[in-house]
């Protein structure tokens, strides 16, 4: 099973994408999260993309590309995957569609998780995410059993850099110019199914599992 997950900057793909991958035991792969490990680990990939993500911008198509491209040859990717963030633009869908085509292989799911801007500034100056194992919690709707300290792995859980509310506004303008084009690309293809991304984090995550099975 191959789904992409789309949706504004912190529509809750990351969140639905988790679930999903445990319900179906797929690997759920965040470029996003790839990217924060590089920087935690201040690799020469991690130095050049913090540049771009704390400024709201995305990373360059090319150096996306050799990020997910050795992260899809890996074993566990044979039986499926959720993509979250990942493609972003036109030639990163394009460049996803060839890597499948040279397997005979193809996306069978993209979903859209909807969510207004205006609900989206409100959750992002609430997250708090864990950078060992990529989850994420809100200091309201998702809160962490011991504060500030990771449910899964005991990490310390941090504000993102980029959740500052002037970055946020910059990632939604990007979003809206550089990723929603992918909506219609998909729509055309017969693969887009959008759900409405403002109710409760389990009614939403139904809503997936019924387009899925
Ligand atoms: P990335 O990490 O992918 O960030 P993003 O797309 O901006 O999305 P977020 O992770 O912020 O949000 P989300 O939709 O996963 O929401 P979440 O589930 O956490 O990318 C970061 C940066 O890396 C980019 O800006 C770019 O620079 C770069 N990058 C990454 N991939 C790239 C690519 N392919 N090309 C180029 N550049 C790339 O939920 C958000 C919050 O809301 C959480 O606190 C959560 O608990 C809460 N929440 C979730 N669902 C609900 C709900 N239903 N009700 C109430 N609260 C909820
Ligand atoms: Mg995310």
């Amino acid at each position: 099973m191959k789904i992409v997950m789309l949706g504004a900057p912190g529509a809750g793909k990351g969140t639905q994408a988790k679930k999903i991958a445990s319900n179906f035991g797929i690997p759920h792969i965040s470029t996003g999260d790839l990217f924060r490990v590089n920087i935690k680990n201040e690799t020469a990939l991690g130095k050049k993309a913090k540049v771009y993500i704390d400024q709201g911008f995305l990373v360059p198509d090319d150096l996306v590309l050799e990020l997910i491209e050795e992260r899809l040859g890996m074993a566990d990717c044979k039986e499926g995957y959720v993509l979250d963030g990942f493609p972003r633009t036109i030639p990163q869908s394009k460049a996803l569609d060839h890597t499948l085509n040279n397997k005979n292989d193809k996306l069978e799911y993209t979903i859209e998780v909807d969510v207004p801007d205006e609900v989206i500034i409100d959750r992002m100056a609430g997250r708090r995410a864990c950078l060992s194992c990529g989850r994420t919690y809100h200091l309201e709707t998702l809160r962490p059993k011991a504060e500030g300290i990771c449910d899964f792995c005991g990490s310390f859980l941090i504000l993102r850099d980029d959740d500052k509310p002037e970055t946020v506004m910059k990632r939604l303008e990007v979003y809206h110019k550089q990723t929603q084009p992918l909506i219609d690309y998909y729509r055309e293809r017969g693969i887009l199914h959008t759900v409405d991304g403002t109710g409760e984090i389990e009614m939403i995550y139904q809503e997936i599992i019924n387009i899925l099975v």
